[in-house]
């Protein structure tokens, strides 16, 4: 009798353990467990989460309709819900959203701080034109603000300090404004100083340069997005003109910032060689832009919003009736629908061009 009471007892015992063991796997899998510590974001309005609200800036989408899918309304967000980054969090099992550098205080910066700001560029002066924006070089500055806040919250050791950053996800997603709001913008003088050739290469040794810094303040896991097809957005369809002259701008524009893809990706490829406590990735946002059916699906040729000539929506202006079939909210930026693509395709990549040599999910393991 007793032995059978213990037997019994084991078998429920075991099969408890199974089926916790199982929900515990099946959790992970579904990516709701936090996989890293902290995730922090390097980059421009793709990413911006309002960094620029309380800047001097034409750059600006605190207002509505921009965040008409988000359920806390305008934010700051260049779109009209969550962007890229927003899912690249939550696929990282991060329970909240990376706060802006801006508002960011307390114990919550220890998971994280996002640094970009709209109309921001690699180079300094890109974007001056729209008003004050927050730099690559000024990003970098902020994080080492935030550094100091982490190694006191951690009790001022180096070491810990160091293992704690070893951890983290560095997203840096940087250079569209350099294209767009410097190189092709007749309001700058660089291409009559540069090649695209020489251009790219300029950005790419810049960057290179801006992530050798983040690798020295303790950054090693980096996750570094190419351009997107910068000559497929609807305000440069618009300027570049409809007809033959019009394709061939269209892909002047995208084969410039294609220079600065391969040349960052090679870039990868070195660090990869050369700081050998790092790991560095690539992401092919042409390669997921291309090659998504989804994508493919939607109306990219206007944007979704009524939008000004800087192409931001118009203040309350009007918004098309189904968000989920525009590529773009205004004339610049992806709809979620879109960002979300991207940021899944980052993840957990789909075909081996997406990203290089692994995805954000096995650099989280890395
Ligand atoms: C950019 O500006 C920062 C100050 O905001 C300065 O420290 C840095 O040297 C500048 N970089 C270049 C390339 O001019
Ligand atoms: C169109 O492009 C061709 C050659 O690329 C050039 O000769 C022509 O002047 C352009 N036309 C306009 C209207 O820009
Ligand atoms: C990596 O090292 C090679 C050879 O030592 C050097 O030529 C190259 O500039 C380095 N690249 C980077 C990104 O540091
Ligand atoms: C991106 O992916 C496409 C295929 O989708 C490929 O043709 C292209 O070479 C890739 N770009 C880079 C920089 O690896
Ligand atoms: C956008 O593309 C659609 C067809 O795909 C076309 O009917 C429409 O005229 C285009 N609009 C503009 C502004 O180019
Ligand atoms: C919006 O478009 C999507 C994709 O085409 C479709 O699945 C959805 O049913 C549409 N929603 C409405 C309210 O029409």
């Amino acid at each position: 009798m007793a032995s059978q009471i213990n037997k019994k007892m084991l078998w429920t015992l075991l099969v408890f353990l199974l089926l916790s063991n199982m929900e515990q796997r099946c959790f992970a899998e579904k990516g709701k467990r936090q996989q890293v510590p902290c995730l922090f974001v390097f980059g421009d309005s793709l990413s911006d989460d309002g960094n620029n609200n309380n800047l001097v800036t034409l750059a600006k989408s605190n207002y509505p309709p921009y965040g008409i899918d988000f359920p806390k309304g305008p934010t700051g967000r260049f779109t009209n819900g969550r962007t890229m980054v927003d899912f690249i969090a939550k696929f990282l099992g991060f329970d909240h959203y990376i706060p802006p550098f801006a508002t960011a205080r307390g114990r919550k910066i220890l998971k994280g701080v996002n640094y970009a700001s709209g109309a921001a560029g690699i180079r300094n002066e890109t974007g001056q034109n729209d008003g004050d924006r927050i730099s690559m070089d000024r990003q970098l500055k902020n994080h080492q603000i935030t550094l100091l806040e982490i190694k006191q919250m951690l009790g001022n050791h180096k070491k810990s300090t160091a293992e704690y950053l070893s951890k983290c996800v560095y997203v840096v997603a940087i250079g569209s404004n350099d294209y767009l709001n410097n190189y092709f913008s007749t309001q700058y003088p660089t291409s009559t100083i540069y090649t695209p050739q020489q251009y790219a290469v300029a950005l790419n040794d810049q960057l290179s340069q801006q992530l050798t810094s983040l690798y020295k303040y303790g950054a090693r896991k980096f996750a570094v997005f190419g351009l997107g097809a910068i000559g497929n957005i609807p305000i440069v369809r618009s300027a570049c003109g409809s007809g033959t002259n019009g394709s061939a701008c269209i892909e002047y524009i995208n084969n410039a910032a294609e220079l600065f893809n391969v040349g960052l990706k090679s870039q990868v490829v070195a660090f990869n060689y050369n700081l050998t406590c790092g790991s560095f990735i690539f992401i092919n946002s042409t390669g997921i832009g291309l090659t998504s059916p989804l994508l493919a699906s939607l109306v990219s040729n206007v944007s979704c919003c009524e939008t000004f000539t800087t192409g931001l929506c118009v203040p309350f202006g009007s918004t098309c009736s189904n968000r989920s079939q525009y590529a773009f909210y205004d004339s610049v930026h992806p709809t979620q629908i879109v960002a979300s693509v991207y940021a899944r395709r980052a993840y957990k990549a789909q075909y081996p061009s997406d990203a290089y040599p692994f995805d954000i999910s096995h650099l989280a393991q890395h």
